[in-house]
């Protein structure tokens, strides 16, 4: 059975786009494109439509990252269409869980940090929107760990 990975931030214009473009080229690179299914969405629709920050764009470019995804809103039916939605802070966390249809769906709800095995210290990924170039390397950063730790986990289960 395909397993369904949903990333959740703000915008999805920064954090949750890339996360979903690194994932899906692990996945590829696994070839288990068959078996995971990635997206991502915001909880704020201010940048539905959009592709990514062009900063985003551009740091990830240069690890190999071609971003294309086109930001969407977070919906109470994400939570029946997805297995794992998985959302950068804390806030995120917030807003989502008060969109689950009853309170069994929130078993589907993990926090990006609980995977970022490197980072023991952080709680969530940072947004940097409004922070230097430095800022979005390390968001990559995070979440290239993150990523690998949950697709290992599961490869693990399929
Ligand atoms: P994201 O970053 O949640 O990682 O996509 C942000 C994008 C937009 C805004 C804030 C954070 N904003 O305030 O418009």
């Amino acid at each position: 059975m395909t397993k369904r990975i949903l990333f959740v931030c703000l915008g999805n214009i920064c954090r949750s786009p890339a996360a979903n473009g690194i994932l899906e080229q692990m996945v590829s690179q696994r070839g288990l494109q068959e078996k995971i299914e990635v997206d991502s969405a915001g909880t704020y629709p201010g940048h539905r439509g959009n592709l990514p920050d062009p900063r985003m764009r551009r740091a990830a470019l240069e690890r190999g990252y071609n971003l294309t995804h086109r930001a969407r809103t977070i919906s109470e039916e994400d939570f029946y269409d997805f297995d794992m939605i998985i959302v950068m802070d804390d806030s995120n966390y917030e807003r989502v869980s008060r969109l689950a249809p009853e309170r069994k769906y929130l078993d589907k709800l993990y926090r990006m940090a609980e995977f970022m095995t490197d980072y023991p210290d952080y709680t969530y990924v940072p947004d940097p929107y409004y922070e230097g170039v430095e800022g979005f390397y390390l968001v990559l950063n995070m979440l290239e760990n993150g990523c690998r730790v949950l697709l290992d986990k599961l490869e693990s289960e399929i």
